[in-house]
C-alpha cells in the first residue's frame, strides 16, 4: 500500500463550485489543520452533517470538525464576513481555532463598490464577478496601496494607510459615480473595531506552518473557485483575481512547493459555471434544466442559477497538467440520474481542425464546437437508495456509471481516488487512500 502523505492539496479543476468544501470536510477527518491560501468570501463551500448545513465563504471548512483552521497569506480578507462565520460556528457549539495570516489583505466597502461600477463598465468583458470586492482589492496589493491584516489590527497603522487607500479609491469611484459618499470616519471606526476582534488570530501563518508541516501535522491546503477561474492559467478577463490552483498554495501560505504532498483534482460529473464567458458544451434547454434541479446548482454566494453543460474533458485535462494531478474525486454524479444519453466532449473544433490541447483564449473558446462521445446513462433513485449504494462501495455503483467513470480516468490518465453520489459525508465512495 501506499504511503499516506503529510499534506495534501485540494483544487477545482473547472469553474468552480466543484465539491471541494465537501472533500475537504471528508478528509479533514484525519487532518490537524486546514488551510485557505487563495480567494476571499466569492467562495461558497458548503458542508452537510447529519442534515445541518454549513455555508462557508472564508472560512476553511475543516472549522466543521473543530479542527485548527489557517487563513493564509494569499486570501483576501472581508473582517465582517469572517467575524460572523466566527459566530455562526460558535452559536452552532463549535470551538473554532483559526489563525489569520498578517499580511492577508483586506476587503474595504469602496471594494466592493468599486467592484460593482467596474463590473458595468466592462461590458462584454465582465466577468459576473461575485460583487464581494474580490478584484479591487487583488488589484490595491498589487499596487502597494492596499492594507494587510496587521495593518487591521494596529490602530495607528489603519489610520494613517487607510486615508491614502480611501482616497484613491474615491477617486476611481467618482469617475463612475460623482454622487458616492461614504464617510472615511465611519469607515474607520468600524474596521478599528473588527480589528481590536480579529488581533488574538493574527499572527505569522507562513513560520508557524512550515513549523507545523516539519513537526509531522497532517495540512489539507484547500483551493477555492478553480483552475480555470485562476488568474494566470486560467479563462482571463472571465475568471478570479488569484491563482485558484496548485500554483497558488506556495505563494499563498509561504510552505515550498517540496513540502506540498499531492493535489488532488476535483471535478463534478457535468459541468457548471456562475458568471460570463464561453462555455461550449454548454446546455441551454430542458436537459439542462434538470440538472440544475437535480445538482441544486444556485450559487452559494449570490444565489444565482448556475449555468450547466456536459463534462468537458478537453479542458479538464489542461487543468490535470496546470496542477500535476494524478489522482481525482468526480463528485455529483448522482444528479445526472434519468439523463439518457449523456455525453462528454473530449475535444473542441476550431475552424475545421480538431485542437491539441485547450486553447485559453476566450476569443477561440468562443468560437469552438465541442466534440463528443455519447454514453449510457443511469436510472433516477431515491435518496436512501444512493446512500445504501455508496454504502456498499464501488460494486454497487450502476454499471453506465462504471462505464463512464472508466471513460473520465482513461481520457484523463488519472485515478479516480474519491466518488461522491450525495451530499452527506456518508456519501462518499474512498477508492485510493491517499491522505
Ligand atoms: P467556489 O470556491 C464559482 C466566479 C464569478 C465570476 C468570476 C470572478 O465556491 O468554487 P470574483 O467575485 O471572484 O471577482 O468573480 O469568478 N467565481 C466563482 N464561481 N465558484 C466560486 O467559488 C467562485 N468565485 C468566483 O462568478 O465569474
Ligand atoms: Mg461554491
Amino acid at each position: 500500500m501506499e504511503k499516506k502523505a503529510n499534506t495534501i492539496g485540494i483544487v477545482g479543476l473547472s469553474f468552480g463550485d466543484e465539491g471541494k468544501g465537501k472533500i475537504t470536510d471528508y478528509l479533514a477527518q484525519n487532518a490537524d489543520i486546514v488551510v485557505r491560501f487563495q480567494g476571499g468570501n466569492n467562495a461558497g463551500h458548503t458542508v452537510v452533517h447529519n442534515d445541518n448545513t454549513f455555508k462557508f465563504h472564508i472560512m476553511p471548512s475543516g472549522a466543521v470538525l473543530e479542527k485548527e483552521v489557517i487563513i493564509g497569506n494569499g486570501c483576501v480578507v472581508d473582517p465582517k464576513v469572517l467575524l460572523d462565520e466566527i459566530e455562526n460556528l460558535e452559536i452552532g457549539g463549535k470551538k473554532v481555532n483559526l489563525k489569520l495570516s498578517s499580511t492577508a489583505h483586506v476587503i474595504f466597502p469602496f471594494h466592493r463598490d468599486v467592484d460593482g461600477l467596474e463590473e458595468k463598465f466592462k461590458g462584454e468583458y465582465k466577468a459576473g464577478t461575485t460583487k464581494r470586492g474580490i478584484g479591487p482589492t487583488y488589484s490595491d496589493k498589487a499596487a502597494r496601496f492596499g492594507l494587510r491584516l496587521y495593518d487591521l489590527i494596529h490602530p495607528n497603522l489603519l489610520k494613517k494607510k487607510l486615508e491614502n487607500l480611501y482616497e484613491i479609491n474615491k477617486k476611481i469611484i467618482h469617475c463612475y459615480d460623482p454622487t458616492w459618499n461614504k464617510e472615511l470616519d465611519k469607515i474607520y471606526e468600524e474596521y478599528k473595531d473588527y480589528g481590536v476582534k480579529l488581533k488574538k488570530y493574527v499572527i505569522d501563518t507562513a513560520y508557524y506552518l512550515n513549523k507545523q508541516i516539519d513537526s509531522g501535522k497532517k495540512v489539507i491546503f484547500e483551493g477555492a473557485q478553480g483552475t480555470l477561474l485562476g488568474i494566470d492559467h486560467g479563462f482571463y478577463p472571465f475568471g478570479t483575481s488569484s491563482n485558484a490552483n496548485a500554483t497558488g498554495i506556495s505563494n499563498g501560505t509561504g510552505v515550498p512547493s517540496n513540502k506540498i504532498g499531492p493535489i488532488l483534482g476535483i471535478i463534478k460529473a457535468y459541468t457548471s459555471r456562475v458568471g460570463e464567458g464561453a462555455v461550449p458544451s454548454e446546455l441551454e434547454n430542458e436537459i439542462g434544466d434538470q440538472i440544475r434541479e437535480q445538482g441544486h446548482e444556485y450559487g452559494t454566494t449570490t444565489g444565482r442559477p448556475r449555468r450547466v453543460g456536459w463534462l468537458d474533458l478537453f479542458n479538464i485535462k489542461y487543468s490535470v497538467m496546470i496542477n500535476g494531478v494524478k489522482d481525482i474525486a468526480v463528485m455529483l454524479l448522482d444528479a445526472l440520474e434519468g439523463i439518457d444519453p449523456l455525453k462528454i466532449c473530449i475535444g473542441y473544433e476550431f475552424e475545421g481542425e480538431i485542437l491539441e490541447s485547450w486553447p485559453i483564449q476566450p476569443e477561440i473558446v468562443e468560437k469552438c464546437r465541442p466534440v463528443y462521445k455519447n454514453f449510457k446513462g443511469w436510472d433516477k433513485r431515491s435518496r436512501e437508495e444512493w446512500s445504501s449504494i455508496a454504502n456498499n462501495g464501488y460494486d454497487a455503483l450502476p454499471n453506465e456509471m462504471k462505464v463512464y467513470l472508466d471513460a473520465v480516468k482513461e481520457y484523463l490518465d488519472v485515478d479516480i481516488a474519491i466518488i461522491s453520489i450525495g451530499p452527506e459525508r456518508e456519501d462518499t465512495i474512498i477508492l485510493k487512500e491517499i491522505f
